[in-house]
């Protein structure tokens, strides 16, 4: 493993999409407004604020225009939306989107799950989406689902995940997604698969995307870094999860994350403390408690005071060291 000597990382925020399709309460739209507003200060290079969905799947980001609209846009953070066909770019555009997150499955059966379409009717729609994203000069980025498995069919294999790779890559996309939708992946696959890409497509602007649904994802991480990927998605306190994979539960924390990465010598931008607050705020604005470790044992050096009775312990080793025979 190596120290990560002052590299620059990007980090994206998706607890307010990936986050928050899946909570059972309804977050109310100036809640969710005034969050990304917060977490626009702490040092993001993106936010992933909603979906444009239908609000049959994803009842939960129904309100994804308002919130476009009344967030306070940062110069220097880009704001982007999940996109699943024309309609959501539609409505993207209207929005005034900073990119288009496309999104489908390397898993045929996820993606007919998840967004009802075989993944030729996806990729249909989605040349379709990308034809409009270019006529109005907004980037594309493409999250591809079960890259490290697929909860219903097993391994997906790499030369088909390639395979979706180099079709979007014809089309000129800007970035490409690798996600572990249901914490399937495992640090030397990411490895493997990482530099795979990386090699083959040096110019794609390139994302890992890791849920810690078996405790993996921060090793996960870590091997997407050291494979030569420089952004990461996380969500922030570890909500998260596709309601439509079964099994699926929340992304690897954010304050984990960078806090992992800042002890490694990377350069994540991110303010620890600010991510620290922010989950304790997003802990009640859900509810219920979080996954996230560091937002409850704080950085690494944090100190905490003796026990209540140090000094007569010190007194009573001091006492016991003098009645020891002096040599
Ligand atoms: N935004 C809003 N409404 C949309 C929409 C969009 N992007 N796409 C379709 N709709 C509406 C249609 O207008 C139609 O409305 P109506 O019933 O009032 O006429 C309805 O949804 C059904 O449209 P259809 O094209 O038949 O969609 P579908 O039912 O086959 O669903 C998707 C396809 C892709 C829209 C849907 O499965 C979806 O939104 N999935 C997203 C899942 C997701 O986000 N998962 C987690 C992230 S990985
Ligand atoms: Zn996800």
């Amino acid at each position: 493993m190596k120290t990560g000597n002052g590299t620059r990382l990007f980090l994206n925020e998706v607890a307010t999409r990936d986050g928050f399709q899946m909570e059972s309460r309804f977050i109310p739209t100036d809640d969710k407004i005034a969050l990304i507003d917060r977490l626009s200060r702490l040092g993001y290079a993106k936010i992933e604020v909603t979906s444009f969905t239908s609000a049959k799947a994803i009842p939960a980001l129904r309100d994804g225009e308002e919130v476009m609209q009344r967030i306070a846009r940062r110069p220097g953070v880009v704001y982007t939306a999940l996109v699943p066909n024309v309609r959501g770019a539609e409505r993207a555009l209207e929005s005034r989107i900073d990119e288009f997150n496309i999104v489908m499955s390397v898993s045929e059966t996820h993606n007919l799950a998840n967004l009802r379409m075989t993944r030729e009717q996806s990729f249909a729609q989605l040349t379709d989406v990308i034809a409009l994203a270019k006529q109005a000069g907004v980037p594309i980025n493409v999250s591809l689902s079960c890259v490290f498995g697929c909860p219903m069919e097993g391994e997906v294999p790499p030369a088909v995940v390639q395979g979706w790779i180099d079709r979007f890559a014809a089309l000129e996309v800007q970035g490409v997604t690798l996600c572990d939708t249901t914490g399937m992946a495992f640090p030397t696959q990411v490895q493997a698969l990482c530099e795979a890409v990386l090699a083959r497509h040096p110019a794609m602007g390139w994302t890992a995307h890791f849920h810690n649904t078996r405790g993996m994802g921060l090793a996960n991480a870590v091997a997407a870094v050291e494979a030569g990927i420089r952004r990461l998605d996380m969500s922030l306190g570890g909500i998260g999860g596709c309601p439509y994979a079964p099994g699926a539960t929340g992304n690897v924390a954010t304050e984990d994350v960078a806090h992992m990465l800042q002890c490694m010598g990377y350069d994540t931008g991110m303010d620890l403390d600010g991510l620290i607050a922010a989950a304790a705020e997003l802990e009640a604005l859900v509810q219920h408690g979080l996954s996230g470790q560091v937002s409850r044992a704080g950085h690494r050096l944090t100190r905490h005071a003796p026990p209540a009775d140090f000094n007569d312990i010190v007194s009573r080793a001091r006492e016991r060291r003098q009645k020891e025979p002096q040599p």
